[in-house]
């Protein structure tokens, strides 16, 4: 909200971001995405008083140990010496630890948390399945036998990605869901929306009218996406084994950048009409047939190699990893969306682990100017190129030719750049931000269930030709930019 002053300047007016108290309930308390991003991005909101201080955060996990020993462990793994001791006490009174072994999970002590809570009535409480696909089943099963005090308690569910292994689990988890909750209290997360810059991209489309007219088949020659990683699984090979990068990344969060570059302008900024014209993207992604699936489809695997001087193993030397393995690590490939504003136009996707450095780009190539008055042999023209870079430097940049200064009119080409690094102001993280949106009951930045079942409904294909065809796994180094046909390398 803005407050004109009278020399007609705006002041940005500070918005109460204070929620109101919570409980917040971690399944896969103990592992690895809750102890790198949740509990992180929760003591986070917390030093930044963004928290209300009733609030409660309970962690279930598989892990046998006791509050003391599960403190322990927040203390070792998220904070630094510089974090101040009466930010991290004050953190640790909120947390607490139910810990499940292999057995039943405690559903009395869940719920006895849940009832001993001081003004529970006024309390929201949050799910969160910080655990892999085949866990979500069980868990709503359990959520479902919980007696939740009163009945009239505001509840919510985060999901993490992958929602579902294919589009079929993904509609029976979607009815498993609603057999709990409204669509309006299911928060499907993907991290990615998240992001300051990914965000950016829907302001800049939108809050510009130069550009949206030129933001079509006739000016556009192809959108380019990359979400390139150094690292490799982590600890993760039980999930990723599974699920390889066509689960991980692309069903997910590249699906999503597509759309936020690709769609129309909503009526509104409001969760749904933002949503309505992401699902008309993913419904409007080309099915690929078989053959096209050979010529434009690419899958591979790292073997070992270096990064940055670092001997890396290879996929199948990682820990947990199938000997045997066909699991993808990497994927590059050729979309196209059919409807009247992109047809025609490529969209080359590429994303995997072990790459040569970490990079998340999308960059618009614009078609060069259609008589050629300027360059000769040597030095052409470059196409425009407006580059919206999300990792690790998070900027946007627009390349523009313009006459390099002497008698000749020779093509020099010059970036305009706006780069987050200048502005002083820190942004929330992807979690601390999905995290608040989620506790301010705000969808805009989450899947609906049809968003979701569309991005399987493109991708379970693609999943079905790799299998049937294992043969078309190809090998790449670590370090370098996986296999396929890449137009800039
Ligand atoms: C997660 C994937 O969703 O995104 C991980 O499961 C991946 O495999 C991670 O490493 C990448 O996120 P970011 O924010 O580092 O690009």
């Amino acid at each position: 909200m803005c407050k004109k002053s009278i020399i007609n300047s705006c002041e940005i007016e500070t918005i109460n971001l204070k929620t109101k108290p919570f409980l917040f309930i971690i399944f896969g308390g103990s592992g690895d995405l809750s102890q790198k991003k949740l509990l992180p991005s929760l003591y986070n909101l917390c030093k930044y008083d963004m928290l209300h201080e009733d609030s409660k955060i309970i962690s279930i996990g598989r892990k046998k140990i006791g509050n003391q020993e599960f403190s322990d462990i927040i203390k070792k793994s998220l904070f630094t010496d510089l974090e101040k001791t009466e930010n991290i006490k004050s953190f640790l009174k909120r947390n607490s630890y139910i810990s499940t072994g292999s057995e039943k999970i405690g559903i009395d002590e869940l719920n006895s948390s849940i009832c001993s809570l001081k003004g529970v009535n006024s309390h929201q409480i949050i799910f969160y399945l910080a655990t892999p696909p085949s866990a979500a089943s069980n868990i709503l099963k359990f959520i479902d036998n919980l007696d939740l005090c009163e009945k009239s308690i505001e509840k919510k569910i985060i999901i993490e990605k992958p929602f579902g292994v294919d589009r079929d689990s993904a509609k029976v988890l979607n009815k498993q869901l609603h057999q709990i909750f409204s669509e309006n209290e299911i928060y499907r997360i993907d991290h990615y929306l998240g992001k300051e810059t990914v965000q950016n991209i829907l302001f800049f489309r939108f809050g510009n009218s130069i550009f949206e007219p030129l933001w079509n088949r006739s000016y556009i020659e192809k959108i380019e996406i990359t979400v390139a990683e150094d690292i490799g699984i982590e600890k993760r090979a039980n999930f990723y084994d599974k699920s390889g990068i066509l689960k991980d990344i692309i069903q997910n969060h590249m699906l999503q950048l597509i759309a936020l570059v690709t769609m129309e302008p909503p009526t509104s900024f409001d969760a749904n009409s933002v949503r309505d014209e992401k699902v008309k993207i993913f419904k409007s992604i080309t099915n690929m047939n078989e053959e096209y699936m050979k010529n434009h489809l690419f899958l591979g695997q790292y073997s070992s190699g270096k990064i940055e001087g670092r001997k890396i193993n290879g996929y199948l030397e990682e820990i947990g990893v199938d000997e045997n393995s066909k699991t993808g690590t990497f994927f590059s490939g050729k979309f196209h969306i059919d409807n009247w504003r992109w047809a025609d136009v490529p969209i080359y996707v590429r994303a995997g682990k072990r790459l040569e450095k970490k990079l998340t780009e999308i960059s618009i190539t614009f078609k060069t100017p259609p008589l050629k008055l300027f360059g000769n042999d040597c030095l052409d023209l470059k196409a425009n190129k407006l580059v919206f870079s999300i990792q690790p430097d998070e900027k946007i940049s627009l390349t523009i030719n313009k006459k390099y200064p002497g008698m000749e009119n020779y093509p020099h080409p010059v970036e305009m750049n706006f780069n987050y690094s200048k502005i002083e102001k820190t942004s929330l993280s992807a979690y601390e931000r999905l995290i608040i949106d989620c506790i301010k009951s705000d969808l805009t930045l989450f899947a609906r269930q049809d968003g979701i079942e569309e991005m399987w409904r493109v991708l379970d294909p693609i999943v079905d030709f790799f299998d049937k065809n294992p043969q078309r796994l190809e090998k790449y180094n670590a370090g370098t930019w996986g296999v396929g046909e890449w137009h800039d390398e």
